[in-house]
């Protein structure tokens, strides 16, 4: 839409600066001059307690003498409402009284008719406001007291009830003189095909309203209190009001917010996004019950560069992540990029807050890794590289993935960074064939490749974890190989998914049938495949904090424990590693039908597995515990560990 010339000198000539800014600060009584038309504020644009923001109401414009900021009406409200150069305009226009130039016929026959719909959809907020306070809802007030929402907060997200009744609202509705046709068209109520009366959509839920940036009420949320309740959450369905695509949940506050502290998190559900503005994180949104599309990706960059992906911790959630990275390739542009944050398994940004507070939050916000190490992690995972043929494969795959980036520089900046996280991956490699050639150069790449293995490293507790189990299985294999001959086959099909660790295994592999009679040193195994490795796996594997002063690991003293150690550790490997892969098969068998309840189905059916697994190893422990002298510290990592999330 152009504006007519004029427009705008009229606008800023008729919107009154002061007026606009005063909703913002509390202007210093005894600096301001209103007669003049001078007025004066502690900054909005930053932290402070004296009144340096000056604005001069009679010329329009306003700047602060501390931080400089500067600009008229529509900068104002740009910069505070964190809105787009229209949209500011159209506020300010109907703020000024002007109406804003003509839309074709059509376009405005369209909306009134949700400038309608808007208004019902207004009047059943307030109904279901109005419920929840009512006797109905005592059980829907006592589970959103467990679920910890404050007073405050199930204000400010206009928290509602809808009465186990076919019929309530649309007869309240009706009896304010809204006909059937527009409660229907709203989503509010929904007609049977063979003609039958029109029966409310929401019953005996907890309502959440679902706002358009303009704060327009355009959809509801349900939540069922009965954990066995066919939806946990049903939606509104898509309307005239709403593109469920290209809605946000908090759309308009997390915007405003995400201006002010430059940041935006993107959580996965309602209630991850209420408990995070409970905690002081306004500046987050949520999808709408289905993966993130690509209009809301848009939405998303409108309101940030860079927002942060804060997934649930659980295969559900990193699946997510990877469907959102192959979205998001082809829409890259300078300055947009996406940051991805995976909570601790089994949680997310909700459970994460009540278990560890604000502060835990930001920590895990503040390591959120960039999109392309998420990338490079989910193309190298449980693959070995032993063969030209599978590196040929890698880079292939990686290549075609960089192909999907439509903006050349960024293009660059991917394969730059990728290339250098695929010298890292087989630098030691190299190392081997040019060894004692270039010693500096060989210490150098050793360094690359613990770099690699922490840069690739996504969610740093799992992936810690899983490296532990893998560093003992492969410690305990070095210690005695004998052992680990004797358990070939469950070492050969052990898969390690942790990068810098697969080439140790692939060497011990390669040397397991060595004849070791000869050599009685106590590092004979580990000086055999130091030789083709290029340094000591033993020292790089108990280079790991817990393993540090490992009793039995870091000196040969006991080859019993030691095997019974490899035996049981492998054993809760693949008892693990088994468990993602079937709820891998589960996911397939799912991907044909999605719909709402589909994010939270693969929930369960992860939950489901998580015990399963939990109690293998639980036994697993039982058994071993007399004969296991592991340091306890160890023994609990590994065990705490329910079961580690697997990417694709
Ligand atoms: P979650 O199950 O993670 O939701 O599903 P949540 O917000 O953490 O819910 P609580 O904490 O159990 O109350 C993530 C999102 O998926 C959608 C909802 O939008 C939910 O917020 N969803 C989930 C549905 O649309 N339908 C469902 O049956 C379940
Ligand atoms: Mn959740």
């Amino acid at each position: 839409m152009s504006l007519p010339p004029g427009f705008l000198e009229e606008l800023r000539n008729r919107a009154s600066l002061s007026q606009v800014v005063g909703r913002k600060v509390t202007w210093e009584q005894k600096k301001t001059n209103t007669a003049k038309g001078d007025f004066w504020a502690p900054c909005p644009f930053h932290s402070e307690k004296t009144a340096s923001f000056h604005v001069d109401d009679r010329k329009g414009f306003y700047y602060c003498f501390g931080c400089h900021e500067k600009g008229d009406a529509i900068s104002f409200i740009r910069g505070t409402e964190n809105v787009g150069f229209m949209e500011a305009v159209e506020i300010l226009a109907r703020e000024a009284g002007m109406t804003m130039p003509a839309r074709d016929p059509q376009a405005q026959q369209k909306m009134d008719r949700n400038k309608e719909l808007a208004d019902v959809m207004e009047q059943a907020v307030q109904f279901y406001k109005l419920q929840y306070n009512t006797a109905n809802a005592q059980a829907a007030r006592d589970y959103i007291k467990t679920r910890g929402l404050s007073q405050d907060t199930q204000n400010t997200f206009e928290i509602g009830f809808a009465p186990n009744d076919r019929g309530a609202l649309s007869q309240h509705l009706r009896g304010k003189g809204v006909d059937e046709a527009k409660i229907v068209d709203a989503g509010l109520a929904i007609k049977p095909d063979d003609g039958g009366a029109a029966f409310d959509r929401f019953r005996g839920r907890i309502m959440f309203p679902i706002r358009n940036a303009q704060g327009r009420c355009t959809a509801f949320g349900g939540r069922a209190m009965d954990p066995n309740a066919r939806a946990k959450y049903l939606n509104s369905n898509e309307t005239a009001l709403f593109d469920k695509g290209r809605s946000l949940y908090n759309h308009g506050p997390a915007r405003e917010a995400a201006g002010k502290v430059d940041s935006l998190i993107v959580a996965e559900g309602y209630m991850d996004v209420i408990a995070l503005a409970q905690y002081g994180f306004k500046h987050a949104v949520a999808p709408l019950g289905t993966a993130i599309t690509e209009g809301q990706l848009a939405l998303m960059w409108r309101m940030h560069p860079e927002p942060i992906i804060a997934l649930d911790g659980d295969t559900a959630g990193l699946r997510a992540a990877l469907r959102l990275i192959d979205l998001a390739l082809p829409l890259l542009e300078a300055g947009k990029s996406l940051r991805f944050c995976i909570m601790p398994e089994g949680q997310d940004p909700d459970d994460v807050l009540k278990a560890r507070g604000a502060s835990a939050m930001q920590e895990l916000l503040d390591g959120a890794v960039p999109m392309v190490n998420l990338l490079w992690q989910r193309e190298i995972e449980n693959k070995n590289f032993d063969s030209p043929e599978r590196r040929a494969a890698l880079d292939t795959s990686l290549r075609s993935a960089i192909q999907k980036i439509q903006d050349k520089s960024i293009r660059h900046h991917y394969g730059q960074a990728i290339k250098e996280l695929r010298f890292q991956l087989f630098a030691p490699q190299r190392q081997t064939q040019q060894r004692g050639q270039f010693k500096p150069w060989a210490k150098q790449a050793k360094q690359l490749a613990t770099m690699g293995a922490k840069a690739s490293m996504l969610a740093a507790s799992t992936d810690t974890a899983m490296r532990l189990r893998e560093s003992v299985i492969l410690a305990a294999a070095i210690r005695n190989p004998s052992a680990a001959l004797q358990n070939e086959t469950a070492m050969e099909k052990c898969p390690i998914t942790t990068p810098d660790l697969t080439e140790i295994m692939n060497a011990l592999l390669a040397n397991l049938h060595t004849d070791l009679s000869n050599t009685d040193t106590q590092n004979s195994f580990d000086d055999i495949l130091a030789q083709s490795l290029g340094y000591s796996p033993l020292d790089r594997l108990l280079e790991l904090k817990p393993l540090h002063n490992h009793p039995y690991l870091r000196k040969q003293v006991n080859a019993e424990l030691t095997k019974r150690t490899l035996e049981e550790e492998l054993a809760k490997h693949s008892a693990l590693i088994g468990a993602s892969n079937e709820i891998k098969e589960a996911e397939q068998d799912l991907t044909g039908l999605v719909d709402e309840g589909l994010t939270w189905r693969l929930k369960q059916a992860a939950l489901a597995k998580g015990k399963a697994t939990r109690a293998v190893e639980e036994e697993g422990t039982a058994a071993g515990e007399d004969a296991s002298a592991m340091s306890k510290e160890l023994q609990n990592m590994l065990d705490n560990q329910i079961w580690v999330k697997k990417k694709h």
